[in-house]
């Protein structure tokens, strides 16, 4: 017997059907914000993911050889496409550019409940603006994307790289200590990260004061932190304005100001944002997105990006978690013919409900009345339409409702008054 790969997974129509549910949902709100879709392949050239992040990122990727010997990898996520798309083919395209995809993404992570090989991204990226209300509204598309879902017990918070950066200078941690301490700060390991402090010849008060200042929420206690000066006041005052117009004009009241937002991925360097659902447990980040710059390392001309990807399996599961009911697409009939000779005329009759817009399924089987009513119900059909010589002679099928079991004799040409 063969099984999928480890960290993939198969899924049923039931799952396919909320999967669907969910890609059109967030397919509409993206839209509604003014975002076009796109697509980009499922491969890329090992060298688009390598740039940023060095080769030590091979370890955590599916790459490999092809037949012509090129070095390609499965994409682990889609930000790095959609630039290398935008500085080949988008450039010249008017200013902002909102784009947004679904696709699958691949790493070689360790599998568990909300970690997969293979998992899906909705994601988007804004390029050619960072000003306020560009970040304002970018975040509350991903927040409203969720909240529209159905989801209630979501968490925002948001962070800044650069007023994090201040910190990381006032205690003088090279890069190589930041690296090695971001990991732990992205996961809240605070003890483990009092040590590689300690490691680091920080004094017992500095590391405190260094943690306290991760974790805090007010912005406006990070004075007793870090040393404000001009650049750093004009990036606390865009973090204000970005966090007042999310309450003011997105009426999202729900987020925190947390400088311990640190984020996996090397291209960030501005505002950063995740969003997470606690009854998750381990896996519980849904969204994760910020401001990011990759243009000019693919050549391009240089112009401000931001964006962020939603896990869309893990949206699924937040969703189930909180017992979310999700909307079923029936069959709206189930045509029956009774006996050989009426196997064309019912094949007629579904076709033309088709055609009208209804869900149509039809006895393939030669089955008897009583097995395929069985099978209408397990289908979940709304009705049974039953096509039969005595009612054909009066240009007539019998509909049976499946809920009630009332059967009706109804005239051919107004089935769809019955069906729909
Ligand atoms: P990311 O945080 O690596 O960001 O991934 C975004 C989301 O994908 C996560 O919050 C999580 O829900 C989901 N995810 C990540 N890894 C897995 C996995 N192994 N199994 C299941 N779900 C997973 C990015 O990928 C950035 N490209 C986001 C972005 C767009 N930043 C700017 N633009």
């Amino acid at each position: 017997m063969y099984q999928a790969p480890r960290g993939t997974r198969d899924f049923t129509p039931e799952e396919m059907q909320k999967r669907q549910y969910v890609e059109e949902n967030i397919r509409s709100t993206f839209q509604s914000f003014g975002y076009q879709e796109i697509q980009t392949p499922t491969f890329e050239n090992l060298k688009l993911f390598t740039a940023k992040s060095g080769e030590t990122i091979i370890d955590e990727i599916y790459s490999f050889t092809d037949k012509g010997g090129r070095d390609l990898a499965l994409r682990p996520e889609l930000t790095a496409p959609v630039i290398r798309f935008y500085v080949d083919k988008l450039q010249m395209r008017p200013k902002p550019l909102k784009l947004f995809y679904f696709g699958n993404c691949y790493r070689y992570d360790r599998p568990q409940k909300g970690r997969y090989r293979e998992f899906r991204q909705a994601g988007c990226e804004i390029i050619g603006v960072d000003t306020p209300e560009a970040y304002a509204e970018l975040i509350a598309l991903s927040y409203t994307i969720l909240e529209k879902l159905g989801l209630k017990n979501i968490q925002l918070n948001i962070g800044n790289l650069r007023i994090l950066d201040c910190l990381f200078k006032k205690y003088k941690l090279t890069k190589k200590q930041q690296k090695y301490i971001t990991p732990l700060i992205d996961k809240s390991q605070y003890t483990d990260l009092q040590d590689a402090l300690k490691d680091f010849n920080l004094s017992d008060k500095n590391s405190k004061e260094f943690i306290e200042a991760l974790q805090l929420s007010n912005i406006n206690k990070l004075q007793g932190y870090i040393e404000i000066n001009g650049n750093i006041e004009k990036e606390i005052s865009k973090q204000k304005q970005i966090m007042n117009l999310l309450r003011d004009s997105f009426d999202i009241k729900n987020y925190h100001f947390k400088l311990g937002i640190v984020r996996g991925l090397d291209y960030y360097t501005d505002i950063v944002f995740e969003i997470e659902a606690p009854e998750l447990g381990a896996e519980k980040q849904l969204c994760g997105g910020g401001g990011y710059e990759l243009i000019r390392l693919f050549g391009g001309k240089e112009t401000p990006t931001a964006g962020f990807a939603i896990g869309f399996d893990r949206t699924i599961l937040a969703l189930e978690t909180e017992g979310y009911i999700f909307p079923t697409s029936r069959l709206d009939a189930y045509v029956i013919p009774v006996n050989k000779e009426m196997i064309s005329k019912s094949l007629q009759i579904a076709q033309q409900l088709r055609k009208q817009g209804c869900i149509i399924d039809v006895d393939l089987m030669r089955r008897g009345i009583g097995k395929s009513l069985k099978y209408a119900n397990s289908r979940n059909s709304k009705k049974a339409i039953i096509v039969g010589p005595d009612e054909l002679k009066q240009n007539s099928v019998t509909i049976r409702d499946m809920e009630t079991g009332e059967q009706k004799l109804v005239e051919i040409k107004n089935i769809l008054e019955y069906i729909k």
